[in-house]
C-alpha cells in the first residue's frame, strides 16, 4: 500500500521568526520532508524573515544546518537538498519598524497562494498583521498562521484575536495546535465516524469513564522562564488536552468540513462543567537521581507553578451526563505516554460461575509512542480447567498494520503547513473555540491562585503525586499504567 502524495498549489510561505527555534527544529525540516516526498510543487518558495542580518546564502546555510541537526536529511540525497535550498529566500525585517517591508513586498508574488507564518512572540502578532496590510503585501486571500500560546487568559486571547481580525478575516487565520496534526488524533475521528462498531456504544449507557493522559519524561529546563508563568494548565490542558477531549466527546458533524467539525468541538467546550477544586490535583516534580527539581529547572526557588495536573471533568449534555473524564499531564514522569482510554462499563450479569474478576472492554488510542490502538476484550484462557476468563488486547500498531515504509507517520507540522496551503482549516482552532477554552480555564486558575494552592511534590520519574492516584481510587477506578 503506497501512500498518495498530491502536490499542493504553488505558494510563497513567509516565515516571520524564520531563524528561530521552532522554524529550525520543526517548520523547515518538515518542509524539506514534504519537498522530498514530492508534495511541494515547482514554483513553491519559502522566505525567511527575521531580525538577523543575513543574506540569501546565509539563510540557506542556516537551513542546511537545521535540517542536518533536526532531521529530514537522512533519507534524501544531497541533490534533493540542494534543490530544496534553491526554494529559499530571506530578508531581514523589523516587526515593530519599517525596515525590510519594502524588500518583502518585492519578493512576495500575488498570483500564488500566500501564507505568512508568525513564528514569533504573540506580542508581535498585531504589528505583523498591521504591517502586512499597510504595505499591501497581504491580499484578502492570504493566510496567516499563528502558534500557541494564544493568550494566557480570556482577556489576552480576545485582544490577540482582535489584533488579527482587524486586518484578516477569520477564514484567513490558522491557529496551530500541533496535537491536531498528529496522525492518531485524526484517527480518532476516523475510528469514531468511519466504523459502525463504536458510535452506538459511545455514550453514558456503555462508557464508564474516559482517561486522557499526556505524560512526558522531559523537564522544563531551557524554557523555565516561559513555563513558570504558564504551568501545565495553560501549557497543555487549555489547548492540547482540551482538543483531545473535544474530538473524543463531540457529536458527529454533518460532514468533515472545517466549520462543521469546529462547531461541534465548540459545543463540547461550552458544555464543560466548572471543576470542583477537590477534583484537581496540581503537582511539581522534585529532584531525582536523574535530574534537578522543577524549582531548579525553572530557576525560581519559590515557584508554585504546576508541572503536573490531574482533574476530573464532566460534560453537561445528554450523551455524557454522569461520565467522568479524567485528564492528566505532567513533565518528568515515568514514561512518554500519550493515550486516550475509553473504559466501558462492566457486564450487567456474568453467566460464568466462579468468575469474580471484573472484566472490562477498554479501547485505548495511543498517540505516542507506537501510534495505534488496542481494544481489550475478554476471552477464555486457553487449555483445560474449565471456563477461566482472561483479558487480552486486540492490538493494532499502525506502522505494523499498514506495513511498508511509504506509510511513515508524517510529523504534525508538515501536515498542518500543507493544510494551510490547501486552505483547509479543519485541523486549526477557530477564534471562538480558543476563547471558550479560556473562559472555562480562567476560573480554575483564579481559584487555585486565590487559595494560594501549593502543588504536591512528586518524584521525578514517577506517575505523579499520590493525590492524583487517589482521585480515581476513591471512586473505585484506577489510572492506566504508565509503562516505563
Ligand atoms: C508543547 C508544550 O505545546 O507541547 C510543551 O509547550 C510540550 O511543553 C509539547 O512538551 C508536547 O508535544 P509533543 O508533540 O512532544 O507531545
Amino acid at each position: 500500500m503506497a501512500s498518495r502524495v498530491i502536490p499542493v498549489d504553488p505558494f510563497d510561505l513567509v516565515i516571520f521568526g524564520g531563524t528561530g527555534d521552532l522554524a529550525r527544529r520543526k517548520i523547515l525540516p518538515g518542509l524539506f520532508r514534504r519537498y522530498s516526498s514530492g508534495q511541494m510543487p515547482e514554483g513553491a518558495r519559502i522566505i525567511g524573515a527575521a531580525r538577523s542580518d543575513l543574506d540569501r546564502a546565509g539563510y540557506q546555510q542556516l537551513v542546511n544546518e537545521s535540517i542536518a541537526e533536526f532531521g529530514g536529511a537522512e533519507k534524501s540525497d544531497t541533490a534533493m537538498l540542494a534543490k530544496f535550498l534553491e526554494t529559499l529566500d530571506y530578508t531581514p525585517i523589523d516587526a515593530k519598524g519599517e525596515a525590510g517591508w519594502d524588500a518583502l513586498s518585492g519578493m512576495v508574488r500575488k498570483d500564488v497562494v500566500q501564507a505568512f507564518y508568525f513564528s514569533v512572540a504573540p506580542s508581535l502578532f498585531g504589528d505583523l498583521a498591521q504591517r502586512l496590510h499597510a504595505h499591501k503585501i497581504a491580499t484578502d486571500q492570504s493566510r496567516i498562521v499563528v502558534e500557541k500560546p494564544f493568550g494566557r487568559d480570556l482577556k489576552s486571547a480576545k485582544a490577540l484575536n482582535k489584533s488579527l481580525r482587524d486586518h484578516f478575516d477569520e477564514s484567513q487565520v490558522y491557529r496551530i495546535d500541533h496535537y491536531l496534526g498528529k496522525e492518531t488524533v485524526q484517527n480518532l475521528m476516523a475510528v469514531r465516524f468511519g466504523n459502525v462498531l463504536f458510535e452506538p456504544l459511545w455514550n453514558n449507557h456503555y462508557v464508564d469513564h474516559i482517561q486522557i493522559t499526556v505524560a512526558e519524561t522531559v523537564g522544563v529546563g531551557g524554557r523555565g522562564a516561559y513555563y513558570d508563568r504558564a504551568g501545565a494548565m495553560r501549557d497543555m490542558v487549555q489547548n492540547h488536552l482540551m482538543q483531545l477531549l473535544c474530538l473524543i466527546a463531540m457529536e458527529p458533524p454533518g460532514q468533515f468540513g472545517a466549520d462543521e467539525v469546529r462547531d461541534e468541538k465548540l459545543k463540547v467546550i461550552r458544555a464543560l462543567q466548572g471543576v470542583d477544586p477537590h477534583h484537581i490535583v496540581r503537582g511539581q516534580y522534585d529532584a531525582g537521581p536523574n535530574g534537578a527539581s522543577y524549582r531548579e529547572d525553572a530557576e525560581n526557588p519559590r515557584s508554585f507553578t504546576e508541572s503536573f495536573i490531574a482533574m476530573k471533568v464532566h460534560i453537561n449534555n445528554w450523551r455524557w451526563a454522569g461520565v467522568p473524564f479524567y485528564l492528566r499531564t505532567g513533565k518528568r514522569m515515568k514514561s512518554r505516554t500519550s493515550e486516550i482510554a475509553v473504559v466501558f462499563k462492566d457486564l450487567g450479569h456474568s453467566i460464568f460461575e466462579g468468575d469474580e474478576k471484573r472484566h472490562r472492554n477498554i479501547l485505548s488510542i495511543r498517540l505516542q509512542p507506537n501510534e495505534g490502538m488496542d481494544l481489550q476484550v475478554t476471552i477464555k484462557e486457553p487449555g483445560p480447567g474449565g471456563m477461566r476468563l482472561v483479558d487480552v488486547p486486540l492490538d493494532m500498531t499502525f506502522a505494523e498494520a499498514l506495513g511498508d515504509s511509504d506509510h511513515e507517520v508524517t510529523d504534525a507540522y508538515e501536515r498542518l503547513i500543507m493544510d494551510v496551503i490547501r486552505g483547509n482549516q479543519t485541523l486549526f482552532m477557530r477564534g471562538d473555540e480558543v476563547e471558550a477554552a479560556w473562559a472555562w480555564t480562567d476560573p480554575l486558575i483564579n481559584g487555585w491562585e486565590g487559595r494560594n494552592d501549593v502543588p504536591k511534590l512528586y518524584d521525578a520519574g514517577s506517575s505523579g503525586p499520590e493525590d492524583a492516584l487517589m482521585l480515581l481510587h476513591r471512586e473505585g477506578r484506577k489510572w492506566r499504567e504508565l509503562k516505563g
